[in-house]
């Protein structure tokens, strides 16, 4: 199963000896969830913290790669929601009986595809609300409900979550984003780790920007915020 010192994205269970760690993306069996490489899940089913996804709804839940999502973060798709600009919220649709066909999509409530970026820290017990799109190098904190977009390198707390502040400045945030370390060859990341761990944050971005060939002003210092 574990290919010597190689690390193998479609591997289940990653962490050797731990069934509850896993890969997220081999796991998957719902066309609707698209998941990338490397992304886990501390738990042994990912698709059961999916719910209300309906597929006459046909929402994705789109997840990036080398996401961390730690124990009991629920995923609520769009089919949680009832429809609201009637005189009765009650789905006589869904029951046996009721002379009523399912709605029209133009009259659920229907927020679209979640999308969650690359290298996301989904804390845990995490609830993520439908339609919500979560930036690149974004953190979630335990217990959080998220209800609406939160912007990439920034940590998003509570109920409803509200960023608190953002991982880094501007320049280092811009760099990052066309750095994409998340899509270049695995062998490639296993070099740039002590980069991706280093704490220097100006030497970060003197370091980024060297290897995409932009000009920086060196005397500036990537504080975090
Ligand atoms: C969000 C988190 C990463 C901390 O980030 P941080 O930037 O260091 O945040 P701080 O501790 O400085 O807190 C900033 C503010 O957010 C609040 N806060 C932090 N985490 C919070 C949470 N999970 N829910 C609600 N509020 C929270 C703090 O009380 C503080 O509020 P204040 O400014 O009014 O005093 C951490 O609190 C967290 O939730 N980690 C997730 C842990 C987890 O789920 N692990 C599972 C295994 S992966």
């Amino acid at each position: 199963m574990y290919k010597e010192n190689i690390p193998e994205p479609n591997t289940l269970y990653p962490v050797p000896g731990y069934r509850n760690v896993m890969y997220v993306k081999p796991s998957i069996t719902n066309p609707n969830i698209i998941v990338g490489d490397f992304t886990y899940f501390s738990g042994s089913d990912f698709e059961e913290q999916v719910i209300h996804h309906y597929d006459f709804y046909g929402d994705k839940l789109i997840i990036g790669k080398f996401c961390q999502i730690a124990a009991d973060v629920t995923f609520v798709m769009n089919g949680a929601n009832h429809q609201m600009n009637a005189p009765s919220t009650f789905p006589f649709y869904i029951f046996h009986g009721w002379k009523q066909d399912v709605p029209p999509m133009s009259e659920l409530p229907c927020k679209g595809d979640t999308v969650i970026g690359n290298d996301v820290w989904l804390g845990q017990n995490a609830v993520i609300m439908p339609g919500v799109h979560i930036g690149n190098g974004a953190i979630i904190g335990f217990n959080s409900t998220v209800a609406h977009d939160i912007p990439p390198y920034s940590i998003a707390v509570g109920n409803p979550a509200r960023v608190v502040r953002r991982r880094f400045d501007d320049e280092l945030i811009a760099l990052l984003e066309r750095l994409c370390w998340w899509d270049l060859p695995v062998q490639e990341i296993d070099k740039l780790i002590p980069l991706l761990s280093c704490s220097d944050l100006a030497k970060v971005k003197r370091a980024i920007a060297e290897r995409l060939g932009i000009l920086i002003n060196t005397d500036e210092r990537a504080e975090n915020r």
